[in-house]
């Protein structure tokens, strides 16, 4: 696979845990006729590899599952000594009156559907605890039936 945004924290040997994790979803991805893209080079960042890993997993994961067609899209940029990661996808989006509540822990959007995507509703519970542990911040806009960006900013 190349055009890998890899973000990779303290261990140092982070690379290929992320690869590889990046290769699954890039599997997922495909059986689903979906375009994975990122962007952005290789950048290293002052914060836990494994913690990295999860952000973009939970991330990716949702992007994919939450979308039917088009593209998901991956970008990182280096933002003074921490990062900025986004994942953009042309999904279902989320209501406005659903977007305030998606962090919370068990919040899934509409119950049907997610039964029927099997979530748990902890994904983004977990990201934003994650973002909050490094003093930052995870953020989304989102249009119902066009899609939706996640940010995640460390700073
Ligand atoms: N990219 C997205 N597009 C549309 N809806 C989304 C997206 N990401 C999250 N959501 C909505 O927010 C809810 C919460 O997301 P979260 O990742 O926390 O849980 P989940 O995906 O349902 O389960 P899991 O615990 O397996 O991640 C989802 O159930 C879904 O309704
Ligand atoms: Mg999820």
């Amino acid at each position: 696979m190349k055009n890998i945004v890899v973000i990779s924290g303290k261990g140092g040997t982070g690379k290929t845990t992320v690869t590889a994790s990046f290769c699954a979803l890039a599997e997922k991805a495909a059986g689903k006729g979906l375009a994975l893209e990122f962007s952005g080079s290789g950048i290293n960042v002052s914060a836990d590899r494994f913690y990295i890993e999860q952000t973009v997993i939970n991330l990716v994961d949702n992007a994919i599952r939450y979308t039917e067609k088009g593209s998901v899209k991956v970008s990182a940029h280096k933002a003074g000594k921490g990062f900025s990661l986004s994942v953009a996808d042309t999904g279902i989006g989320i209501s406005a009156a659903d977007l305030p509540r998606i962090f919370e822990r068990f919040f899934v959007a509409d119950k049907s559907r997610s039964r029927k995507t099997g979530g748990t509703g902890l994904g983004l519970s977990i990201v934003k605890h994650i973002a909050e542990a490094h003093g930052g911040a995870v953020s989304v806009s989102s249009v119902l039936g066009k899609g939706s960006v996640f940010t995640v900013t460390v700073p």
